[in-house]
C-alpha cells in the first residue's frame, strides 16, 4: 500500500522542504528536490542519498554482515521482537487518522517492514521514512519497504525532516541524537528504542569472539537521552533460539564483531563443537516521551 502523504523531509543544504521532483534528466529515477534547486537523485536500488559534507568516521558495515543480518533476520528468529515493536507502534494510532514514523538505522528494513504492516491495518494514511547510513544495507531496506523512503543520512548531523512532523520514532540496536529526534518529533510524539539486555546471547559470546553485553546498560540509555527524553515504559522480551551452526555464525557476523570475525572460520568452528549451545536473546523495549523545555 503506498504511503498516503508526503513525507517531512527538509533540504540537508538549505533546509527548504524537499518534495518529489518525478524524474530528472533522461533517467526515469524519481528525485527530491527543494525550491533552491537543490536535487537528490534515488539510486538504482529505490533509495536516496542525502549525505553532503563531511560526514561521521565511522566503520561500515559490510556486505557480507549486511547480508548475514538478512538472512538470519529473514528466518524469523527474533519475530517475537518483531511483534512487540509493532504492537508497541500500532497503540498509537487511530483508525484514518495519518501516522508519520521515523525508523533511525533502518539496517535491512526488517523491523520497519513488521511496524508498516500494523499500522497499515489500522490506517492507510501513513508515510514512513527509513534512514541508514550504509548503503549496502539501503539497498535491502529500500526493496523491502517500497512505500517508505529510505535515505543514505548520517544520524549524527541535522536530520533531513521538518520540525515536529512525526509521530514515533523507532531506534533498534541504532545509534540515538537525541536532540534532533526530539526536534523532529511532534510533542505528543514517542521515542522507541531497543536495546539488548545484560546477558543477551551470553553462551555464544565466549565461542564466537562476540562483545558481551555489560550490566548498568539501561542506566546509561535513559543517561543518553536526558534532557530530551523521560522513559514511559519498558518492555522486556526473552527468546529461546535454536540455531544452527550456520545460523550462530550469522548471529555473531552481523552484530559489532562481525568488523574483526572471519564468518568462514567462525561457521567451520562452530560446526567441529558438534553441540550447539542452547541462546537466549535478551532484549528491552522502552517507549520515551519526549520532556517539555522547562
Ligand atoms: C546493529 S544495526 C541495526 C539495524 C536494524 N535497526 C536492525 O535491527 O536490523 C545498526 C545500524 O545502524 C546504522 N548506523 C550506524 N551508524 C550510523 C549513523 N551515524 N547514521 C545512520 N545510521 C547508522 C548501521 O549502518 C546499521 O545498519
Ligand atoms: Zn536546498
Amino acid at each position: 500500500m503506498p504511503a498516503a502523504s508526503p513525507p517531512p523531509l527538509r533540504c540537508p543544504l538549505c533546509g527548504n522542504r524537499l518534495s518529489a521532483a518525478g524524474a530528472s534528466g533522461t533517467a526515469a529515477r524519481p528525485a527530491l528536490a527543494c525550491s533552491a534547486g537543490h536535487s537528490f537523485d534515488a539510486a538504482k536500488q529505490g533509495y536516496f542519498n542525502l549525505l553532503v559534507g563531511k560526514g561521521t568516521v565511522f566503520e561500515a558495515d559490510s556486505a557480507d554482515m549486511v547480508a548475514a543480518r538478512f538472512s538470519f533476520l529473514d528466518a524469523g528468529h527474533y519475530r517475537p521482537l518483531a511483534d512487540a515493536v509493532a504492537a508497541a507502534v500500532t497503540e498509537r494510532v487511530r483508525p484514518g487518522e495519518p501516522f508519520t514514523v521515523l525508523d533511525s538505522g533502518t539496517g535491512t528494513g526488517h523491523y520497519l517492514r513488521a511496524v508498516l504492516d500494523a499500522v497499515s491495518r489500522v490506517t492507510g494514511e501513513y508515510t514512513a521514512v527509513a534512514l541508514d547510513i550504509s548503503k549496502f544495507a539501503l539497498r535491502r531496506a529500500a526493496r523491502l519497504n517500497p512505500e517508505a523512503v529510505s535515505l543514505a543520512f548520517d544520524v549524527w548531523q541535522p536530520l533531513p525532516l521538518t520540525d515536529g512532523s512525526v509521530d514515533l520514532v523507532t531506534v533498534i540496536f541504532a545509534p540515538r541524537n537525541a536532540a534532533e529526534f526530539a526536534r523532529v518529533l511532534r510533542p505528543d510524539g514517542r521515542l522507541l528504542v531497543v536495546t539488548p539486555r545484560a546477558g543477551h546471547l551470553a553462551s555464544m559470546a565466549v565461542r564466537s569472539g562476540m562483545l558481551a553485553i555489560e550490566e548498568g546498560k539501561d542506566t546509561r540509555l535513559t543517561e543518553s537521552l536526558a534532557g530530551h527524553f523521560e522513559p514511559e515504559s519498558t518492555q522486556d522480551i526473552e527468546i529461546r533460539l535454536r540455531l544452527t551452526p550456520a545460523e550462530m555464525a550469522d548471529l555473531a557476523f552481523m552484530g559489532p564483531a562481525g568488523h574483526h570475525l572471519d564468518r568462514a572460520a567462525l561457521a567451520t568452528e562452530l560446526e567441529a563443537l558438534g553441540t550447539t549451545p542452547a541462546v537466549e536473546a535478551h532484549f528491552r523495549l522502552t517507549v520515551f516521551r519526549p520532556m517539555r523545555p522547562a
